[in-house]
């Protein structure tokens, strides 16, 4: 079989090592992929954002199956877009993808079915929305709409930075039409934990918990990124916390898309905070989130194709997802600079000396004599370990063995 998977990241790298364990697949192509994943995968140079191009590439090669892996394509469509020339596709189709694509959206089906989140005002009026936030105890959130690259979200210490926030996003509209209207949320505190579950619309099965780290630098500070590592399981995510969520939260948010009549098939993420009012829900993604997929899959030890066709077929009630008890920690290896701008086309060296850890690529190109970076986050090294703690120091004493000019990580992955 043949399968073309849709993304360039870490998140993609991985996804295609897990898929390349089934012996059933001949062929994977990625598009438009990166240099890592062209050792595994034949890259096309084609945007992942480029629907009528897939659609047409995926026609052309006859894929088995068409893996969406990134929250853009799957917004725009492209699910909907091959169905309708009848090719298999693994992902949420428009529709679902709103959960991920407007917060408004995701913050009133939950208000709606009584799903524990932040309590949250919506305005698409740029003086309404600065009326409100004199009256909110600060620090308050403001968050776009729309998707934004992962930078809708801001935390607001005073009404003057929240002013200022949402000057940027509805009247200057930094992030485009994401801006047009804006939520207004209460700030929690806690720590986070990622739960990814598969979905096929009736069955709704959770993979073991992440734990993801936004923030640049060690201590969770500086800016937010796309995250600089994660490590799986999260040790708060205890049998009761776990409990807890899988009622209050997971379950029903698959009985509120049933009630709305919207038939979720794919990942569903949920980005939890474990507040001292119980866990409640940050965010939800319509994906495999990244870095987590780099620290849960290889945990996972269910065939990831299986995983799929059960997902499509919607046969998830007939599976057990089974875990390898190790602890695997991610660390991201970034370029100098990010989150801003960052120089390209670096060389990076040690690659071969790494022993003891798999490296997911994440924004690598391939030239003649190695590879050097392409982006922001460069790569991703994942250990296994008895527990958190040796899986980090041989995430560490492997990263080490790499280097490019300016590289910068997170010496604290899996600390806390
Ligand atoms: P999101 O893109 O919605 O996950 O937001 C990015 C990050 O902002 C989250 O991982 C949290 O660290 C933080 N955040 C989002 N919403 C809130 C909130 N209501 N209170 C505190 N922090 C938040
Ligand atoms: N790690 C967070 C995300 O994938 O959005």
């Amino acid at each position: 079989m043949k399968i073309l998977v849709v993304g360039s990241g870490g998140r993609e790298h991985a996804i295609i090592w897990k898929l390349r364990q089934n012996p059933k697949i001949t062929e994977i192509h990625c598009a438009p992929g990166n240099g890592g994943i062209a050792d595994m995968a034949e890259c096309v140079p084609i945007k992942a954002t480029d629907i009528p191009a897939l659609v047409d590439y995926a026609e052309q090669q006859r894929f088995g199956l068409v893996v969406v892996a990134p929250d853009d394509p799957l917004y725009m469509g492209l699910v909907d877009a091959l169905q309708q020339k009848g090719i298999r596709a693994f992902g949420p189709t428009a529709a679902g993808a709103r959960l991920e694509g407007s917060k408004v959206y995701a913050k009133h089906l939950m208000k709606k079915y009584g799903i524990p989140t932040a309590r949250y005002e919506v305005f698409s009026h740029y003086d309404a929305a600065c009326a409100y936030v004199k009256t909110c105890p600060m620090p308050t959130v403001v968050k776009a709409d729309g998707l934004a690259l992962g930078k809708g979200v801001i935390i607001c210490q005073t009404v003057k930075e929240a002013q200022a926030a949402l000057d940027d996003i509805m009247q200057k509209r930094v992030f485009g039409d994401a801006g047009s209207r804006v939520v207004i949320e209460e700030y929690m505190t806690g720590p986070e934990v990622s739960v990814l579950a598969f979905c096929d619309g009736k069955t709704i099965l959770p993979m073991a918990s992440a734990q993801d780290h936004k923030r640049a630098y060690d201590n969770d500070q500086g800016p937010n990124t796309g995250g600089m590592g994660a490590f799986s399981p999260s040790p708060k995510y205890t049998d009761a916390v776990r409990a807890e969520v899988e009622e209050k939260i997971i379950r029903r948010t698959l009985d509120a898309l049933k009630r709305e009549g919207e038939e979720f098939k794919g990942v569903l993420y949920f980005g939890l905070m474990l507040t001292g009012d119980g866990p409640k829900v940050l965010e939800y993604n319509a994906r495999f989130g990244d870095p987590e997929a780099q620290a849960v899959l290889p945990r996972m030890k269910n065939d990831l194709l299986d995983m799929m066709d059960a997902v499509i077929d919607g046969r998830l009630h007939e599976v057990t997802l089974e875990w390898d008890e190790r602890s695997a920690v991610c660390v991201v290896l970034a370029s100098g600079g990010y989150p801003g701008s960052y120089p390209k086309g670096l060389p990076i060296s040690g690659l071969e000396q790494v022993k003891d850890a798999i490296v997911f690529h994440a924004g690598t190109a391939r030239q003649t004599g190695g590879y050097v970076t392409a982006g922001g986050r460069v790569l991703g090294v994942t250990a296994m370990g008895k527990d958190i703690a040796e899986a980090r120091l041989k995430a560490y004493s492997e990263a080490e063995k790499i280097s490019f000019e300016g590289m910068h990580y997170r010496r604290d992955i899996g600390v806390k």
